[in-house]
């Protein structure tokens, strides 16, 4: 690493225009991958057939999926469904009339990492499992509006809490948005419970995910025996966005916007 450019403030890397384009790269193919999976997303699919349209995309595109061999991990994407909140492996469960399901990619591009994750429903979903993705998906995007320079890091899950409260669910504090750039999950933790006016301060050239989970239930989760799989204790619903963002001088950039326009299941 050029000692001149590895520069941290508050432990969290502040990173070059050079950089910016590395990163644009990497959220633009990840958003992309995203993207290719919209019609396959069907009842009747299995995830891990998913997995693999995952897998071939990001190699066909002279990339590397950043899960595979991540701290054990096998796949290319992780697919939660339904009160999956997280980390949802890829399986040969098929996907019914009525599932939602967050499928969360992360690529390398010359080293630099892209990650992201959107809602996809398999058919007519219920009402409320829809309203859930929407309000997940407009907190998420309030969470990233806060980010400007002198912002603090809890203004963003501040935003995110006062959209999640306002429509009664509740916001995951258990898991977190991360650093990332160069490595996949970096300083600072992104907190999505958080207090205007707390945390570090918001400086350009800083890289995050902001990636809230929305449980229409209580917010506690557990572990499955596959050590990864998080679902909610109550068994509701839970949806999750996520967007590799960098902070610059005006505000923000989001390096994983859907280059089709795909952001939301309602854009389809
Ligand atoms: N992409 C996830 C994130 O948003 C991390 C998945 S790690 C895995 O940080 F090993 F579970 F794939
Ligand atoms: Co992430
Ligand atoms: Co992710």
């Amino acid at each position: 690493m050029d000692t001149l450019t590895d520069k941290r403030v508050n432990g969290i890397r502040i990173h070059t225009e050079e950089d910016f384009e590395g990163m644009r790269k990497a959220g633009r193919l990840a958003a992309a991958c995203l993207d290719m999976l919209a019609p396959h997303v069907q009842p009747g699919v299995t995830t891990a057939s998913l997995d693999d349209l995952i897998r071939e995309f990001v190699l066909d595109h002279g990339a590397h999926s950043a899960t595979i061999g991540y701290r054990g991990y096998r796949h290319a994407s992780c697919i939660s469904l339904n009160h999956v909140i997280c980390h949802g492996i890829p399986s040969d469960r098929v996907l019914k009339d009525g599932d939602i399901a967050n499928i969360d990619v992360t690529v390398v591009v010359d080293g630099w990492h892209g990650d992201t994750s959107r809602m996809y429903k398999a058919g007519e979903v219920k009402r409320k499992a829809s309203r859930l993705m929407d309000v997940t998906h407009e907190a998420m995007m309030a969470g990233i509006a806060a980010v400007k320079p002198g912002a603090h890091l809890g203004d963003i899950g501040a935003a995110i809490v006062e959209i999640a409260h306002k429509n009664r669910v509740s916001v995951v504090e258990d898991f977190c948005g991360h650093g990332l750039g160069r490595v996949f999950h970096d300083e600072p933790s992104v907190v999505h419970a958080g207090r205007k006016g707390y945390g570090p301060e918001l400086l350009p050239g800083m890289f995050f995910t902001i990636e809230p989970m929305l449980n229409l239930g209580k917010k506690d989760h557990k572990v499955l025996s596959d050590g990864w799989t998080a679902v909610t204790r109550d068994s509701t619903l839970s949806a999750q966005f996520e967007h590799s963002i960098g902070v610059t001088e005006e505000g923000y950039e989001i390096f994983t916007t859907s280059p089709a326009g795909l952001h939301t299941p309602h854009t389809l």
